[in-house]
């Protein structure tokens, strides 16, 4: 770190790294853009010719020229290697969710952070979004008594390719999954069982009801097919008050006409959460000069991946599915998925 600036690189460079890539470009206090790198030359070549950094085709090449931090937004199966390598390079990793494409190789990324003492953040940008922000600080002072019902929808305007959606590229419960199911513990506390319907495979819409350890249950919706727009939105039900965080307009604009009234709503989750990916760069950044923890850690990341596997167990052989713990050699616990009638030690799915 030269002078309190924190050098950044990031990796990959499609829609989520071009938009961090962006934000450490101009809007990020305290942080510099310096290296940028994507396995595809062109695409590697053309993003560091624009913002004006040094740029190369992978993480290695990167970490042969100074950074301080690096920011991962490759898809999420290659995530636990860069990790390792960054973690093991002494770096600062700021990583896209999901954490891995399971949960073993979260564990695994996750330790490989613990040993090098590196800071992780992992990219659930919901918790810096305003609305969520100010909803999770009234929860947490108690004012609206117990939680009874958490209630959550997250809705997109239009599906992946089927190609990405039957390959496995995306996936459902796990790339809309993990954010809600982050959101989900934030907010209300640890999940201990989950229940999903969901239509044919690859699902394309999923209702999960949840039960949480404190008592309260949760219903979250998800689909691919909100024609609308993209909508994201929570309510917390509790024994005092109700919150309700709803930002479906894409501004304040109201048109009232003999037709009727309208506002613009949101077409992607890039406008929606607009504030919160630049917020939630500013955090990490502050992480790294202060040394603090980050505000979502690897383990965070760890417990969302592994709340995913319990629904897409739960889709796939369609019962209820319960948390249990699993404590690895190191001594990391983390919550695994455990079919209805197993031992709470003996993880469905290997983890
Ligand atoms: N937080 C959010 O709201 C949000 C939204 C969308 C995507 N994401 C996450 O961001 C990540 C990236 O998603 P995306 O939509 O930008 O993907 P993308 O497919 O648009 O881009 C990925 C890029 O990574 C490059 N790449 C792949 N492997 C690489 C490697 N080993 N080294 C260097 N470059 C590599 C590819 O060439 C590609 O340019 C995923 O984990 C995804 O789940 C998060």
């Amino acid at each position: 770190m030269t002078r309190g600036i924190v050098g950044v690189g990031v990796v990959g460079l499609g829609e989520m790294g071009r938009v961090h890539a962006g934000h450490l470009a101009v809007g990020v206090p305290r942080a510099r853009l310096v290296h940028v790198a994507d396995a595809d030359l062109a695409t590697a070549r053309a993003a560091g010719e624009r913002l004006g950094v040094r740029w190369s085709t992978s993480l290695e090449s990167m970490l042969e020229h100074p950074v301080d931090a690096v920011v991962i937004a490759t898809p999420p199966p290659s995530h636990p290697s860069l990790i390792a390598a960054a973690a093991h390079a002494g770096k600062a990793i700021f990583c896209e969710k999901p954490l891995a494409g399971t949960a073993a190789a979260a564990c695994t990324a996750v330790e490989a952070v613990e040993r090098a003492g590196a800071i992780l953040q992992i990219g659930f940008q919901r918790r810096f979004d305003p609305s969520f922000a100010a909803a999770q600080r009234r929860v947490e002072s108690g004012e609206l008594g117990p939680i009874r019902l958490y209630l959550s929808s997250m809705r997109s305007q239009a599906p992946p390719s089927l190609t990405a959606l039957e390959s496995g590229e995306h996936r459902l419960l796990f790339d809309a999954g993990c954010h809600e199911l982050d959101a989900s513990r934030w907010l209300v506390g640890e999940v201990d069982e989950v229940t999903v319907a969901a239509d044919p495979s690859p699902p394309s819409s999923a209702i999960l009801a949840l039960r949480f350890a404190n008592g309260a249950l949760g219903s979250i919706d998800l689909t691919y097919f909100a024609g609308y727009g993209f909508d994201c939105r929570s309510e917390i039900v509790a024994e005092h008050a109700t919150l309700r965080i709803h930002a479906r307009n894409a501004n304040d604009l109201e048109l009232l006409s003999s037709g009727g009234s309208s506002r613009p709503l949101q077409r992607t989750f890039l406008e929606r959460f607009r504030k919160a990916y630049r917020l939630e760069l500013v955090a990490f950044v502050d992480s790294v000069v202060t040394g603090q923890a980050p505000a979502v850690t690897g383990e965070d990341g760890l417990v969302a991946q592994c709340l995913c596997e319990a629904a897409e167990l739960s889709r796939l052989e369609g019962c209820s599915v319960r948390m249990g713990l699993r404590t690895t050699a190191s001594g990391l616990t983390y919550p695994v998925p455990v079919t209805r009638g197993a031992s709470s030690e003996s993880p469905a799915i290997p983890g």
